[in-house]
């Protein structure tokens, strides 16, 4: 994730840019930028690598300025140079940017069209063009801003500074965090709290779609509709601690709200945005093309991302794969294929029984693929290969980020292993990448359903048993979600596929029992929604999940439904993660659990 830091000061704004920016290291990065207004013109230091390396440009070259933004860039669009580093300017603004502009190409050709030449390969130097457009159409910055944001797409949070302006900063908030700090004469913008902690514990987090407008005198906040709006000051105990809930009740909300971000960085990681093109980070030590079988091993959460994987790298890579949950494959003995890789996930890296499963698969001579949130843990250190998922550090027990985040590496690996096998053309691989890359705002999409889902929390948290089904992915996802209800809110819940139920669960159907159907626009939809025809024909009340079009053609009475934004089915389980995530969270909440820290419960079970 990249860092914004943002000052409007009573004295030169650099230094202190760059000590916020240190606050951020955390987050990773591979290049650094301050800009600032000198004698009120716009003025760059940009570096290479560490922040020290910028801190050695601005000794060499001061900056003297009150105003400034700055930033650490984690490279998404083109690598990590300093041409490439933030902030990107043109002669009338310069701007830092966190997350992933999803429709960058067909912006940067349109201004193409008009003449503008690009110098960098970023999306963020589309947003300057942009914003300078409107300047040059002499559209004051506020006007600028508010007619370019709509122009763009993804999860993002983004910060502005103009040529001329002392005494103005514009932040912009959607599906990536960003904060408004007060000082005393001063005003900041910052991705977390923890930015702001040198400055001030006094903050405001803008809403997703927000934008705002700050001067030195304070800050004016304008919805996505442009309208002004109040938004509520809170004290951050982000000095604390390193890693902050922010602006949430629970890490487990920080980091369900984490997911546009965290998922935008893990896919810039393995897929090049600009092009569509995978390109896995580590060198994969085995030949995917004469790959005889796949084995999936992991536990809870983790499990159902290679649950939903086995999909599709069979879909995709036509690659046969056996899966299982770690505590039955290492004591199964299973004799595995002469050439086979065995694939093991797991957030913490950890655990105990997939540590053990990874042992039996080594004795067996496999190949062996790791998908780690900890690069630096046992199962890493024990596999061949380590394909990272660059969550960030998870600490609600219940896995929410780290999950998503495993689906999109197994998404991007049975893509890369479809191409290498000739199951998927190069054409095919770039449509399936093209779908990956919406991902990220399409969490964002998904996340403005919470309070419709808070509303249906407190139903399900006034009943003993809930029933989750699903077809083909959904079934895992049906899993994932009963998971995590009953994990937090301890209610009893459990999954079927829901061609199973009329094999014995539908016995269980009545009123008193929600059935929460898990149904994307698929090839499996209609066969779901027949599915959904028995339950509600037994009386059974049903929650569904999937796009506001599809709701109305289930074509079932009193239906209570989830609504997701229009997507291609393909990857629909990393965004329909959301709602199974924000009921458990919801209902757990209004039945007072501990929801970071449930009974019972541990977030690394190191032991058998
Ligand atoms: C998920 O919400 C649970 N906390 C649990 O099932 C977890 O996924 C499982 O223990 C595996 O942990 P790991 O990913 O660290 O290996």
């Amino acid at each position: 994730m990249c860092g914004i830091v943002g000052i409007l000061g009573a004295s030169p704004v650099a230094p202190l840019i760059v000590d916020a920016l240190k606050r951020l290291e955390y987050r990773g990065y591979d290049s650094a930028g301050v800009a600032t207004l000198e004698d009120g013109r716009l003025t760059r230091r940009r570096a290479e690598g560490k922040l020290r390396n910028l801190e050695a440009k601005l000794a060499e070259a001061p900056l003297k300025g009150h105003a400034g933004i700055g930033h650490t860039r984690w490279a998404t669009h083109g690598r990590p140079t300093e041409r490439n580093a933030h902030p990107h300017a043109t002669e009338r603004l310069a701007v830092v940017h966190n997350g992933i502009i999803e429709n960058f190409r067909e912006l940067r050709q349109k201004l193409e069209a008009e003449g503008a030449i690009f110098e960098t390969e970023t999306d963020t130097e589309v947003v300057a063009r942009l914003v300078d457009r409107e300047l040059a159409r002499n559209a004051d910055p506020e006007t600028a801003i508010s007619l370019v944001l709509p122009q763009l797409r993804g999860a993002f949070a983004l910060a502005f500074l103009f040529d001329g302006e002392d005494d103005l900063l514009i932040g912009a908030r959607q599906g990536a965090p960003l904060a408004v700090g007060y000082g005393d004469g001063e005003m900041y913008l910052g991705s977390d709290a923890l930015a702001l902690a040198p400055f001030t514990d006094t903050i405001t987090y803008l809403e997703d779609g927000d934008w705002v407008v700050l001067s030195r005198k304070g800050a004016s906040f304008r919805d996505a509709a442009n309208r002004t709006v109040k938004r509520k000051r809170q004290k951050s105990a982000a000095g604390a601690f390193l890693v902050d809930r922010g602006e949430y009740r629970h890490f487990m909300a920080k980091e369900i709200h984490e997911q546009p971000e965290v998922v935008g960085r893990t896919l810039a990681h393995y897929l090049d945005m600009a092009t569509g093109q995978i390109r896995l980070p580590f060198e994969a030590k085995f030949d995917w093309a004469k790959l005889e079988r796949l084995t999936i091993s992991a536990c809870g959460t983790a499990y159902y991302a290679g649950l939903v994987a086995k999909y599709w790298f069979e879909r995709y890579a036509r690659l046969p794969v056996d899966i299982d949950v770690a505590s039955e494959f290492r004591y199964r003995e299973a004799p595995m294929a002469r050439n086979g890789l065995a694939l093991f996930i797991s957030q913490s890296g950890e655990t105990a029984d997939t540590l053990a499963g990874l042992r039996y698969a080594r004795e067996q001579g496999q190949h062996v693929l790791a998908v780690v949130n900890v690069p630096t843990s046992s199962i890493a250190r024990e596999s061949d290969v380590v394909a990272p998922t660059l969550a960030g550090p998870e600490i609600g027990v219940a896995s929410t980020k780290a999950f998503t985040c495993q689906l999109t590496v197994l998404a991007c690996l049975a893509i890369a292993a479809g191409l290498a096998r000739g199951a998927l053309s190069a054409a095919e691989g770039e449509a399936l990448a093209s779908e990956l890359i919406a991902v990220p705002g399409l969490l964002a999409e998904a996340l403005k359903s919470e309070d419709r889902i808070q509303e249906l929390a407190r139903d399900i948290s006034r009943v003993s048993d809930v029933l989750y089904i699903g077809r083909g992915t959904s079934f895992a996802m049906a899993l994932e979600g009963a998971l995590k209800l009953k994990e937090i809110s301890y209610i009893h819940a459990e999954a079927y596929a829901a061609g199973e139920l009329k094999h014995g669960p539908i016995a269980l159907i009545d009123e008193t029992m929600p059935v929460i159907v898990i149904a994307p626009r698929d090839g499996l939809f209609e066969k779901t929604v027949s599915n959904m025809q028995e339950v509600a024909a037994r009386g059974g009340r049903i929650v569904m999940i999937s796009d506001r079009e599809t709701v109305g053609e289930a074509g079932v009475d009193d239906l209570r439904a989830i609504e997701m934004p229009r997507m291609a089915p393909n990857f629909a389980p990393i965004v329909y993660a959301v709602p199974v995530q924000l009921l458990a969270y919801h209902t757990a909440v209004v039945l007072g659990q501990d929801v970071d820290q449930p009974r019972n419960l541990a977030k690394s079970v190191t032991v058998e």
